[in-house]
């Protein structure tokens, strides 16, 4: 009887100093199988003294082009020819282009232009944005590049949204402000 409680006695005394996880210590746990969880290895975004700009990441060679973002055809990623945009689109037009532009259009352009493009957008009224109209005759004048490097650099108050759209959808749009503007 007595060998029974001295044992209970003992396991409650082992447990209670035993169960200290998450409090902190000066003396790190035994660690009886490493297990490689200590390497002597350079992390990502880690400093390091062994570079000469102090940083373990290495920056890629100059002019380095992940594979599948080669950039070569200017006017489907820029607009231009030789410097100038192009008059007509380089993608051609389709029934599912004209949807995903319409989509598009709605989420990007609708709060400031308007579902109709008249520049009365939900922002442009009640922020007092002045949102261009895009049946004025000098923006259905403008080539398809034009409106392409706008949605893609901005203009004025207008902010740049070529970081979030893709070219493909960029020219969507210019297919759908097209027949907006034919409507
Ligand atoms: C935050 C509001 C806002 C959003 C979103 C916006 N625009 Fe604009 N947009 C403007 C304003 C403001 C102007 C007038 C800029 C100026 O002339 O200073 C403008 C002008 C334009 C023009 C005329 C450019 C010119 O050369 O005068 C076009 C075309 C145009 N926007 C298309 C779009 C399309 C397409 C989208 C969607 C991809 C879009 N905009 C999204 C605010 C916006």
């Amino acid at each position: 009887m007595r060998a029974v409680r001295l044992l209970a006695i003992l396991v409650l005394v082992v447990s209670a100093l035993a169960c200290t996880r998450g409090s902190t210590s000066r003396r790190p746990p035994i660690h009886p199988n490493p297990n490689m969880d200590r390497q002597p290895k350079l992390l990502a975004q880690a400093e390091s003294t062994f570079f000469y700009d102090g940083a373990a990441m290495r920056q890629p060679v100059d002019g380095t082009v992940a594979r599948g973002k080669l950039r070569e055809d200017e006017a489907l990623y820029l607009g231009t020819e030789a410097g100038a945009p192009v008059s007509t689109a380089p993608v051609p037009t389709s029934e599912t282009l004209l949807a995903r532009g319409e989509e598009r259009y709605e989420i990007y352009c609708t709060p400031c232009h308007g579902s109709r493009g008249n520049g009365k957008g939900i922002v442009a009224t009640r922020g007092s944005i002045p949102a261009a109209d895009l049946h004025l005759d000098r923006i259905v004048q403008l080539s398809d590049g034009q409106i392409f490097q706008t949605i893609s650099n901005g203009v004025g108050l207008m902010p740049s949204l070529g970081a979030r759209l893709p070219v493909e959808d960029r020219w969507a749009i210019v297919a759908h402000v097209r027949e907006l503007q034919n409507r």
